[in-house]
């Protein structure tokens, strides 16, 4: 499949989103339109350079997003899908007599299978270009494939151009087409040059024209029937985005499902689609996993948990926990009411309890961090006890320092440990304590003010006692 490229259509406003992102970097399942495209055209085996993006409405924040090695050209006037695959045609021509794949840059469903599947077919029936269409059940809207009495392709029609009995054809364009690129640039050059190609109701250049004129040229041109209707899906509005969202939610839940995760109930559960999960974890309701998250078999991930770029090992439990760009080990316990923030790599059979905050921090096996304690920049080793209302004090309001807790040490409730500070291992911090200078091991280390005892002050001196 070497030699193949792809250009994806991208300069569209999609004004009815109303934002000020463009279309194609609305997100389906956490991911813009776009990426979902440019996979499919990945998943043919094409390289980031083989692919061409148009841009336009909101070139600059487009280009910022796309991966580097992906190309772009810039389509200054919108005049149509025909227009927008013209500005390409230098990227075209280095591509020599390879094939190049179309898509629409708002058409996430389009996939890399289906993509595949046409070329192989487009190959095989050495056409010079194919269409990949598919039956839905609502055609409004998307141009229409017409066949003649043998059920032969015989051209598109779009909807503004269609007469009744047209409008009633239920296999449309999904608008991504498999073109031999010798045959679109003759094609391209016609449509320019020739007016009667934009005599259409939009005055636009449609590409479905170039299936037009290489069908009259007697050139071979195909059709490839998507078996997925949802190929053609797109979004307009925000409204038809979150229709695309629960689709994708769903088929995801339902491939985890089918592969042994057990989502009892679906109610508010969103997985991304990168996102991996082993068998007999179970997911409940409310949880979000998002970016290369990694849940472990046996796991039990919820309710309420929010967890980005996660690694979770085998049969641990994350409840009601926010979590990002972290790991926990097997068998730990995190929640409910956790928060595990970037660089955070917990151990195995830990326990982070409730209202505890861990953050760019190691924790070794073993530990436990019960409650209300917040620990920054800090290294616990295993077995370490930290209890209850903890805080490693690490930033001095200019600089950030770390703290080290070494194995078995029993940090008293209430203590504030001021880093760069290290407590020894088995040592102990007594409750309450401020500890500013470190602690060597098996030592006990007391930071607060002596407790005084003033005998019958309240009968002596409270004036508000009687
Ligand atoms: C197009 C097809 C239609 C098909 C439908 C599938 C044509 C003439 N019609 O219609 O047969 O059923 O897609 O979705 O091609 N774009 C540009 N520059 C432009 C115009 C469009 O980059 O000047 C981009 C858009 O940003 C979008 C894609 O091309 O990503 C499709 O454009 P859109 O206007 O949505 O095409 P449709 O009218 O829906
Ligand atoms: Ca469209």
């Amino acid at each position: 499949m070497t030699g193949n490229c792809a250009v994806i259509l991208a300069a569209g406003e999609g004004t009815r989103m109303k934002s000020k992102k463009p279309k194609v970097l609305a997100e389906v399942l956490f991911k813009p339109m776009i990426d979902w495209v440019i996979e499919s055209a990945k998943a043919c085996g094409m390289e980031e350079e083989n692919i061409c993006v148009v841009t336009g409405h909101g070139k600059e924040l487009l280009t910022a997003h796309l991966p580097q090695g992906v190309r772009t050209v810039e389509q200054t006037e919108r005049l149509g899908t025909g227009h927008a695959v013209m500005q390409a045609r230098e990227f075209l021509r280095s591509h020599g007599s390879a094939n190049v794949l179309i898509l629409g840059g708002d058409a996430p469903f389009m996939d890399g299978e289906t993509v595949a599947c046409a070329l192989q077919y487009h190959t095989r029936a050495n056409s010079a270009a194919t269409v990949i269409s598919a039956d839905v059940s609502e055609p409004t809207g998307y141009g229409r494939i017409l066949r003649d009495k043998n059920g032969d392709f015989s051209g598109i029609v779009e909807e503004k151009d269609a007469n009744d009995a047209q409008k009633q054809i239920r296999e449309v364009n999904s608008g991504a087409y498999w073109f031999n690129i010798q045959a679109l640039l003759i094609a391209l050059e016609q449509m320019e040059t020739n007016a009667k190609y934009r005599l259409n109701a939009a005055k636009e250049y449609y590409l479905t024209d170039a299936i037009e004129i290489l069908r009259s040229m007697g050139q071979r041109v195909s059709t490839f029937n998507s078996k997925s209707p949802d190929v053609v899906l797109g979004a307009n509005d925000r409204d038809q985005l979150a229709q695309l969202n629960e689709i994708a939610r769903l088929q995801v839940i339902r491939r985890h499902r089918l592969a042994g995760v057990s989502i009892p109930f679906d109610t508010g559960v969103v997985i991304g689609t990168d996102v991996q999960i082993g068998r007999d974890a179970e997911i409940l309701q409310g949880t979000i996993l998002k970016g290369k998250t990694v849940i472990g078999e046996d796991a039990v991930i919820g309710p309420n948990a929010v967890l980005e770029n996660c690694t979770v090992g085998e049969g641990a439990c994350v409840v009601q926990t926010f979590g990002t760009d972290v790991t926990v080990g097997a068998n730990t316990q995190v929640g409910p009411f956790a928060r595990l923030r970037p660089g955070t790599q917990i151990g195995a059979d830990v326990r982070v309890g409730n209202f505890v905050e861990v953050k760019n921090s190691t924790v070794g096996d073993g530990t436990k961090i019960s409650h209300l304690s917040y620990i920054g920049d800090t290294d616990v080793g295993q077995n370490v006890n930290v209890g209850s209302g903890c805080a490693t004090v690490n930033f001095t309001g200019k600089e950030k320092f770390r703290t080290t807790i070494g194995d078995h040490a029993f940090i008293g409730c209430d203590t504030s440990l001021v880093a760069p500070v290290r407590v020894g291992a088995r040592a102990y911090t007594g409750a309450g304590s401020t500890i500013t200078e470190d602690v060597p091991d098996d030592a006990l280390a007391l930071g607060r003010a002596r407790q005084v005892i003033k005998k019958d002050w309240v009968k002596v001196k409270n004036p508000y006692r009687k």
